[in-house]
């Protein structure tokens, strides 16, 4: 088991390029499969996540192929096999957006109940919900979900929560049905856009992404496209806070600046200087950060994926700071692991209130879940001694070379075999 070893007392400084966002890339490679011609996918990341998606789709007959460094080609003229594989489904909750395309283009699936990271229940309801209204005959047991459509009808869809992952899943379902589906309280999250913009070059007939009310109008077939997925939000914003965390200057290159404005704004507030460009962010820190109040939300509100991160920063801010919840029921596991490291952090229900502190500690901690291994990176850069981060993987599924930029950034982090 591979870990992460931190020496403190960094300061970042340089410029680090931005990947493709591997929350964009998922559903895109799910949307290939509406297609029976060849789609191809360009600087696609080769995380961990992406290759599960990749096995995903090939269990159930579609071909994926790596065919240069960053560039895949899928092809999904045959899918045979209406039952992806099981330990694959489970391994990672976003295979689950396979389900609409594979309704929609063979009109039948059977699917186990999804994984991923264990940040809360996280169920599957709006998916079916939606996929129901449409006319598909869904049952359900022994874990499994088995769904039927001859042909999916378009239904007027109300989501109670603007779940990503659903309305990326009825937007696909609904492109090959007969009608128009809307979708209202849609999520409006960038990756939606993307998805959006890759089916509309597949064909697809769809209005509205970006904002809450979707509407698609299903077409009888699909072509082929390319398409090169959105910078990393996510990446970029753990980035910024990084460099805000240790006191440094980091240009942080190939971004959308209008995707990371919640990130933005709260640095601001801390009292760091952020100057937007056309494609990139610098952030400049002298390392003392005043605190500040975060609360997740859907986009366009402060992420959940960084709520971990600015925890970490949040640790070493001057005075109290509080962080609420409200995606996610489940996830403040890193606040354990932070408090190992010498962080004052009291849960009170959806909220942790953090007393910043001028230096962590550095101590042996684990990565419980994929940001809450990016947020202890970050801490361990900010703490006295050493950080030891062990269970890695989670975040080799989300950060192509982290310790590798970071190092290049002036960071004293290695990755160690056991
Ligand atoms: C996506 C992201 C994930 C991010 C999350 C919220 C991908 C691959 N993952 O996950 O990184 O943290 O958006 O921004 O893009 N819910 C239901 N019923 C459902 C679906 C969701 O109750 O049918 C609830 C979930 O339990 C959760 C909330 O809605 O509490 C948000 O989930 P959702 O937006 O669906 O997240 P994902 O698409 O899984």
């Amino acid at each position: 088991m591979a870990k992460l070893l931190i020496k403190s007392g960094c300061i970042l400084r340089g410029t680090v390029n931005i990947s493709s966002a591997k929350n964009a890339i998922l559903p895109v490679i799910a949307a290939s499969l509406l297609s029976g011609e060849r789609c191809i996918l360009n600087e696609v990341p080769y995380l961990e996540d992406v290759k599960v998606m990749g096995e995903v789709i090939k269990s159930i007959g579609a071909r994926f192929e790596e065919f240069d460094k960053e560039s895949i080609a899928i092809i999904a003229s045959e899918l045979s096999n209406p039952e992806p594989t099981y330990e694959l489904i489970r391994k990672m909750r976003a295979s689950f957006l396979v389900m609409g395309p594979m309704l929609s283009r063979i009109g039948r699936v059977r699917i186990s109940l999804p994984g991923g990271c264990a940040i809360g229940t996280r169920p599957i309801d709006l998916h079916l919900k939606g996929f129901a209204a449409m006319g598909a005959a869904i049952s359900i047991g022994h874990g499994f979900i088995e769904a039927y459509a001859k042909k999916l009808k378009g239904e007027s869809i109300y989501l109670d929560f603007p779940s990503v992952g659903a309305t990326e899943n009825i937007m696909m379902a609904a492109c090959l049905a007969d009608g128009v589906t809307t979708i209202e309280n849609a999520a409006e999250e960038p990756e939606i856009v993307d998805l959006a913009n890759f089916l509309s070059n597949m064909g697809a007939i769809i209005r509205g992404a970006g904002t809450d009310t979707i509407k698609i109008e299903g077409v009888k077939e699909l072509r082929g496209a390319a398409h090169t997925a959105i910078p990393d939000r996510i990446e970029g914003g753990t980035f910024m806070i990084a460099a805000a965390a240790t006191g440094g200057d980091v240009l942080v290159d190939s971004v959308v600046p209008e995707h990371l404005k919640p990130v933005t704004a709260k640095l601001k507030e801390m009292g760091v200087e952020v100057t937007e460009y056309e494609r990139a962010i610098r952030v400049k820190s002298c390392g003392c950060l005043n605190p500040t109040d975060i609360k997740t939300m859907p986009y366009p509100g402060f992420p959940t994926d960084m709520q971990s991160q600015m925890m970490s920063a949040m640790c070493v801010a001057k005075g109290t700071s509080i962080a609420t919840e409200t995606v996610f029921e489940n996830r403040f596991m890193h606040i354990n692991e932070l408090k190992l490291m010498g962080a004052k952090i009291k849960v009170d229900g959806r909220s942790a209130i953090i007393e910043g502190s001028e230096r962590l500690s550095g101590a042996k901690v684990k990565a419980t879940d994929l940001r809450a291994g990016a947020a202890l990176t970050i801490a361990g850069l900010c703490a006295e001694g050493y950080t030891e981060i062990s269970d890695i993987y989670h975040i080799e599924r989300g950060y192509i070379g982290l310790e590798g930029k970071l190092r290049k950034l002036g960071a004293d982090i290695e990755r160690i075999e056991e």
